[in-house]
Parts: C-alpha cells; structure tokens; sequence
C-alpha cells in the first residue's frame, strides 16, 4: 500500500520568498516523523499542504491516496475526515466543557452517531488521555499539560490515520512534555496511527520520532531514522543539535535517548 502522505519535488514561494524549495519527503505508515527547523522555515506552510489549506506551486501532495491540490473538494473533504489535528496551545473552546471540545470532530464528521454513542467515544478516549472522568470539566480549570491532552483526545476521538502536531510541547515544562510524548508513544503501538510533529525543538522530538527531517532555508537538509540524523554531520544541523549533546543511548533502532536539556 501506498505511503500515507508523499511530498513529490514540492515547491513554495510568497511573492520573492521560497519558503519550499524542491522538497520530497515521505511519511511513513504508522511511523512518527518530526519535521523540525528553525522558526519561520516553512513547517506550518508544509502543515497546511497537508490538509490542503495551501497548494504547492510545482510538485503534488498526496495524502491518502488523494492530490491534496488537484481533487475535487468532496475528496479533499473526505481526507480531512481521516486526520486529526492538535494545534500549539490546543485550541480549545473555553466556553465549552471538556468532553464537549473533545466530541466537536464527532458532531462535525459522524452523523451516523447517536450523541449516546458520541459521549461513550469521548469518555473511552479521555481514559486514553489518562483523563478518566473529566467529560464535565471547564476548560478553563484546566492546567497547561491537561488542555494538551484534551487537545490530544479530540485529534484522536474520530479514530484518524493521521494525526498533525504544530508544536506540541511548546509552553510545557520538561515532566509534561515526557508524559505527552510516552501518551504518543503508547497511542502509536496501541492504534498504529501516523503522527506528524512539527517542532523548532529537536531535543523535544527525539524521545518520540521514529524519523526525523529537518528543513533550513526552504531545502530538506535531513530526513531519516531519528539514529541517523542525530548522528548526521550536517554543519546546520551539528549547530541545530548543539555541539556538547551526547548521544548516550542512539541505538540502531532508531531510538534515541537524550537527556532533555
Ligand atoms: N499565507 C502566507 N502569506 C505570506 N507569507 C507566508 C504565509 N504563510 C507563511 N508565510 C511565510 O513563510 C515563512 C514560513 O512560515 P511558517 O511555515 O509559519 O514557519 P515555521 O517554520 O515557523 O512554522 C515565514 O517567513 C512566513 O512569514
Ligand atoms: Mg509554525
């Protein structure tokens, strides 16, 4: 079967500035991939070609099997169906309870659930979270690392393919990110999904990529197994990296294990 998401020679620019220049990259079918880079490289622009909110100038996206920019709107609706989304800070409706954020994707994509049926989804994957019981919950009493997981729960609750990350451990201290990152983790093994992380923070993504690539100035300057990459001698990315990390645990599983520094 096809890969779930194929960059082909993807090119990007606004006005005088590329921000995507030839880039291919492939994402692989139950696999992290982080996309990391430096801020204002162009990760969101890739972001938004996936779910077909920006079209490329030269090249094609393909996700599900669908040309993100060329099929028929019912199409790119039908895709977007099968992918969940977590935005930097969550995104959540504060005027709106916790398992009522959590079932928005249900209420938008499921007709054909009855909302007895919505609320069981919604209360199955708060346990998922590790948030057993807070269907009733405001959002607004909520801590930093809590509205990360309900963002969390609501990207999953339509039981995607794919699921997008703009950022997911910015603003959260290292003991939360190390919980979101093991939930990942545990989801992937549990529902073979493929997640994408987008990150400006590589030391955030090694504990739980599969794969990374890295974009600097429009080019893919990396893309491998995250063992590869950390070993990569690329100037940009030794800079990106930082000189004094030491690679304890870079095993050829592709698991590494960094100190968070
Ligand atoms: N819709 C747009 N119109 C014009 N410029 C844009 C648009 N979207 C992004 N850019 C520019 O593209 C570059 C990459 O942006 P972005 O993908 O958001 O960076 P980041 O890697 O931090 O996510 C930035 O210089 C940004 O200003
Ligand atoms: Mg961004």
């Amino acid at each position: 079967m096809d890969e779930p998401i194929v960059f082909a020679g993807v090119s990007k620019s606004f006005g005088a500035l590329t921000v995507l220049d030839d880039v291919s990259l492939t994402f692989m079918r139950g696999q992290t991939t982080a996309v990391i880079g430096p801020s204002g490289t162009g990760k969101s622009v890739l972001l938004k070609h996936i779910v077909g909110l920006l079209h490329p100038d030269s090249g094609t996206v393909t996700v599900l099997g669908v040309d993100m920019a060329h099929a028929r709107d019912k199409d790119v609706y039908a895709v977007r169906k099968r992918l969940g989304m977590l935005f930097q800070d969550g995104a959540l409706f504060d005027s709106l309870c916790v398992g009522e954020n959590i079932a928005f994707p249900l209420q938008r994509h499921r007709p054909d659930m009855t909302v007895r049926q919505q609320r069981e989804r919604v209360e199955e994957v708060l346990e998922l979270v590790e948030l057993p019981g807070l269907y009733d919950r405001p959002t607004s009493a909520l801590s930093g690392g809590q509205r990360k997981r309900v963002g969390l729960a609501r990207a999953i609750v339509n039981q995607p393919e794919i699921v997008l990350f703009d950022e997911p451990n910015s603003g959260l201290d290292p003991m939360t990110s190390d919980a979101i990152d093991q939930l990942i983790h545990d989801m992937k093994a549990k529902l073979g999904i493929t997640f994408v992380i987008i990150s400006h923070d590589i030391v955030g993504t090694i504990n739980v990529a599969d794969r990374i690539a890295m974009l600097y100035q429009g080019k893919l300057i990396a893309n491998g197994t995250t063992a590869e990459v950390v070993r990569s001698e690329h100037p940009v990315l030794r800079r990106f990296l930082g000189r004094n990390l030491i690679l304890p645990g870079a095993g050829d599983d592709g698991m590494a294990r960094l100190p968070r520094i």
